[in-house]
Order: structure tokens, then sequence, then C-alpha cells
């Protein structure tokens, strides 16, 4: 088994971070420490237990600049920016702000996104057609997501980091073509894999508890 680091249970859940910038692209991750993750991920409850869960794990660089290029496309869509525009200069020195970082290093992944080592996406099998459920789809999402986010922590815990994105979606059916997924295959997220530019993450600002936690009624 893959050396783990030496992390509380609450410090691997706290510091688990969007990891952009920080994804190492020069160093090879072994095929082993990403099945060794995904037999972790798929400890995640499913409804009724059904596993209908999907991994494909992409380590091609033709297929994966052939999804990025879609990743990409689809992130200046909803940026309005190319990928490769430069950062817009901080204002007056002032430090950039959660929103504007979060930008940049989303940009700079919208750029490297096939060169990362491995791209991870979890899928879900539904009914023949393909389509999703007209009601309930928490119940279909709910027996992948837990499960790709499980996934996301085992990478943690060996030194590895992902982001979660959903960007490619836009263009789900183009990037199943690429991957040959039959259509009862849906997508739910793609996760570039690598190992961290270090190991040192802390907890992310997040928005005050009061506003979102509710004791007996609203
Ligand atoms: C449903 C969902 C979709 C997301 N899609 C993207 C994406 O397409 N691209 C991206 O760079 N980050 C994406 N993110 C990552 C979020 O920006 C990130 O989780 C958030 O900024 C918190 O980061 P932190 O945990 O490091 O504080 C997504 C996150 C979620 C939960």
């Amino acid at each position: 088994m893959t050396e783990l680091l030496a992390l509380t249970p609450d410090e691997l859940l706290t510091t688990t971070r969007a990891v952009r910038k920080r994804l190492d692209l020069e160093r090879d991750v072994p095929l082993e420490v990403i099945h060794e993750a995904l037999e972790i991920a798929v400890q995640a409850p499913s409804g009724s237990n059904r596993q209908g869960w999907q991994w494909i794990v992409v380590t091609d660089p033709d297929i994966k600049q052939q999804i990025a290029a879609y990743y990409r496309r689809s992130w200046e869509a909803y940026s309005g920016v190319a990928a490769d525009a430069p950062a817009e200069p901080a204002v007056g020195g002032e430090p950039a702000s959660v929103g504007e970082r979060i930008r940049d290093s989303s940009s700079y992944l919208a750029r490297v996104m096939g060169d990362v080592p491995v791209l991870v996406i979890g899928a879900i099998t539904v009914d023949e057609g393909g389509e999703l459920p007209a009601s309930n789809q928490a119940g279909l999402w709910g027996s992948l997501l837990p499960a790709a986010w499980n996934f996301a922590l085992a990478l943690r815990a060996r030194g590895l980091g992902t982001t979660w994105t959903t960007l490619h979606l836009k263009y789900e059916k183009e990037v199943a073509q690429i991957l040959g997924l039959p259509a009862n295959v849906r997508q739910g997220v793609l996760l570039p894999v690598a190992y961290t530019i270090g190991t040192d993450f802390k907890p992310g600002p997040r928005a005050d508890f009061d506003a979102i936690v509710h004791i007996n009624h609203w």
C-alpha cells in the first residue's frame, strides 16, 4: 500500500482543497495509486447499494488533450475570457480577492488540463435510453458523488490532489464519444489527478456558519 500522510481524519477532511496550480505536471502517477484510491472510493454509499458508478481513467496524452479542449472551450464560455489571457493586475497593490484567486487558478487549470498526468471521470449507469430521471435526481447523483469525493480524499491521503470539475459536461456527448461510453453511462465529474507540489494545505475560507445552519426551523 502507498505510504499515507500523517493527517488526522479532521485534517484530511478540512485540507482536501481544489488543487490547480499545485498539481505536479511533471511527476508520473502510477496506476496502482489510482486503483488503490478507487477501491477506497467505492466503499461509499449508493442507493439500494446498487453501485452503478463507473470510473474512466484516462492516461493517453492524445485523449487527455481532446477532453481538455472541450473543458477549455466550456471554461472560456463560462468565464467570458480566453484561458491564456493575462491575469488582471491587482488594484493598488491590494491582495487578490478570493474570487480573483479562484479565477486565476481556474484559468491555469483550463490551460493545463490536458497535461495533468491522469484524468478520472466519474460516471453512473442510468436506464437504457440514457435519460436522467425526471424526479429525485438527488437519488441518482447521490449514488456517485460521495464515492467521487472519497476518491479525492484518498488521493489527498497519498500526497496527490485534484479539483472537482464539471465544466466539460457542457460537451458531455462529445466527451462520451471520445471515450466510447455507452448511451446509458452519464458523467458526473472530471477529476484531474496529480501529485501535489508540497503536501501542506490549509482549511479554506467558508461562509458564516450561522447563516447556513438551522436548528429546528429556518
Ligand atoms: C459541483 C462543483 C463543480 C465545480 N466545477 C469546477 C470546474 O469546472 N472547474 C474548476 O476549476 N473548479 C470547479 N469546482 C471547484 C470549486 O471552485 C471549489 O470546490 C471551490 O472553489 C472550493 O475550493 P476550496 O475547497 O479549495 O476552498 C467545482 C466544485 C463543485 C463542487
